[in-house]
């Protein structure tokens, strides 16, 4: 769900789309009338000049002048009226010209007074929830969890990973069906390739599916818009990163992958806590996954937050060997 200047650029994109589409549309229609109707063509060729006249007559002003407003507004009434009698007698509706917009709001362009327009941001939207469901369109399924993956023997601290494993799955899979915003946070631990992310894209899944609101990002991502929203000075960027910031934090389950990959800075600090210590008050539930143990955790991140997520996350270590090199 990285929303960023990207999604809002292909939402752009969309929308610049639907307005060629009109244009030419309406274009069309233009040349179709002008060939059956020539009276019209010369109409709208009379309508330009008066519009001219009109913008030149207005920047003299004076009396004399307003006269030959009223007579030209007269005239140009006229014309208008003997055009549209024209289009309806040969059967056409009466805006068959006219241009045409699928939001009248902001005539197709997204923005209406500098501000982003609804319609845009509805395709925005639309892109974000697609791009949640490129992780919900893969196919984890906790069904196809593969326990065969982890070694069946006893690792040096005598844990056996597919025993561990099995238990993680069937805590996760549970936690998803009888997920009702209320569980408790979640916090995934191991080493590379050991199925974080796939498990947590069997919960995201599942959990979406019974129509709770999931957001899913990695940590670089995610902290970034929160940066963005702070600092961007490119308003389109600074309204996205808002849009995206509002859904981290409101989601019922937001899921931030990859803790700890993030460049270690005081924004990206402050906006995980901002993230964490939020959703904690909140009551609303998160799934971290890191390959951080505890106690890199301490190091890497201030008191404030490491606090939080030891004490009020349900760790889960994952066990196994590295599955991309199998
Ligand atoms: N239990 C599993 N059954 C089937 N495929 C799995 C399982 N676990 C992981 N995989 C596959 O192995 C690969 C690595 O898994 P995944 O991306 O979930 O690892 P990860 O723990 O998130 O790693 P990283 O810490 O590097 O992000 C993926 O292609 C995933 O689909
Ligand atoms: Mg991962
Ligand atoms: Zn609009």
């Amino acid at each position: 769900m990285a929303l960023d200047g990207k999604l809002l650029a292909l939402a752009r994109k969309q929308l610049e789309d639907i307005r060629h589409h009109n244009e030419d549309a309406q274009a069309a229609h233009r040349q179709e009338v002008y060939a059956r109707l020539p009276r019209v063509q010369q109409i709208d060729t009379a309508l330009r000049g008066q519009m001219r006249e009109l913008a030149g007559l207005t920047l003299w002003g004076g009396k004399a002048v307003s006269e030959d407003l009223a007579k030209l507004e007269a005239e140009n009434l006229q014309l208008q009226q003997e055009r549209r009698t024209l289009i309806t007698a040969a059967g056409y509706p009466a805006d068959y010209t006219d241009d045409r917009y699928n939001c009248p709001n902001c005539r197709d362009t997204g923005y209406t007074d500098g501000r982003m327009c609804s319609c845009l941001r509805r395709i925005y939207n639309a892109l974000v929830t697609q791009q949640l469901s490129t992780l919900l369109r893969g196919d984890e399924r906790f069904s196809k969890f593969d326990l065969g993956l982890y070694p069946d023997l006893p690792n040096e601290n005598g844990n056996n990973p597919r025993e561990c494993m099995a238990i993680i799955r069937d805590f996760c899979e549970a936690y998803a069906r009888q997920f009702d915003g209320r569980g408790p946070n979640l916090a995934f631990s191991g080493g590379p390739g050991l199925g974080k992310t796939f498990l947590s894209a069997c919960i995201a899944k599942v959990v979406s599916e019974n129509g709770w609101s999931v957001a899913y990002d990695s940590a670089s991502a995610c902290l970034g818009a929160f940066e963005k929203e702070r600092f961007s000075r490119d308003p389109e960027e600074k309204s996205a990163a808002v849009a995206t910031v509002r859904q981290y934090l409101s989601c019922d389950l937001m899921i931030l992958d990859d803790l700890g990959t993030e460049m270690s800075t005081p924004a990206a600090q402050s906006a995980l806590y901002t993230l964490v210590n939020s959703r904690l008050t909140a009551g609303k539930q998160t799934i971290i996954s890191t390959n951080l143990s505890e106690r890199e955790l301490e190091q890497q991140y201030t008191p404030q937050i490491a606090s939080r997520l030891l004490g009020e996350y349900q760790w889960l270590h994952f066990l196994g060997t590295d599955i991309r090199r199998r």
